[in-house]
């Protein structure tokens, strides 16, 4: 059985007083994020219990949760980098800067360290395209890479 942390319910809380009672399908993807946060990953029993919470099947928790990349049905690092391979970053240079990265966390693409410390991704455009090549770690964005950029970004995350 899934339970959300003490922080988490206050968040909810708050959230399902922003959507009227038959809208509150609404705080699907918020509460999905919260679970992303709190365990990294989504799995069915924390499904299960957002579709107890907001009336929807688990069926229909899992097809929206399944079609958003920044959800995850495996546990990924503490820094989840989403890194961005899409039209203006891939006429930057984002290719090269993405097996860099990999080969300097030493993982494949999608893959997570040992130390559960770094998850690397290729994401979609992350609407910062003037600033490729990017990517995103967590809730932050880093623009302008270059190679040396981001070793100094990752030798600086604890
Ligand atoms: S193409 Fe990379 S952020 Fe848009």
């Amino acid at each position: 059985m899934f339970a959300f942390s003490k922080e988490a319910e206050e968040k909810i809380e708050k959230i399902l007083k922003k959507y009227p009672e038959e809208r509150k399908r609404s705080a699907l993807l918020p509460l999905l994020t919260l679970v992303q946060r709190q365990e990294r990953h989504v799995n069915p029993d924390a499904m299960r219990e957002i579709g107890r919470r907001l009336d929807l099947s688990p069926a229909y928790v899992q097809s929206v949760c399944s079609f958003y990349t920044m959800y995850s049905s495996k546990p990924v690092g503490k820094y989840l980098i989403l890194f961005c391979v899409n039209i203006s970053c891939q006429l930057n240079g984002c290719d090269v800067l993405l097996a860099h990265t990999a080969k300097k966390l030493n993982i494949e693409i999608g893959g997570t360290t040992n130390d559960m410390k770094f998850s690397l991704h290729r994401e979609e455009c992350l609407a910062a395209c003037s600033g490729g090549p990017m990517m995103r770690i967590n809730d932050t964005f880093y623009e302008n890479l270059t190679a040396a950029k981001i070793d100094q970004i990752l030798d600086s995350l604890d």
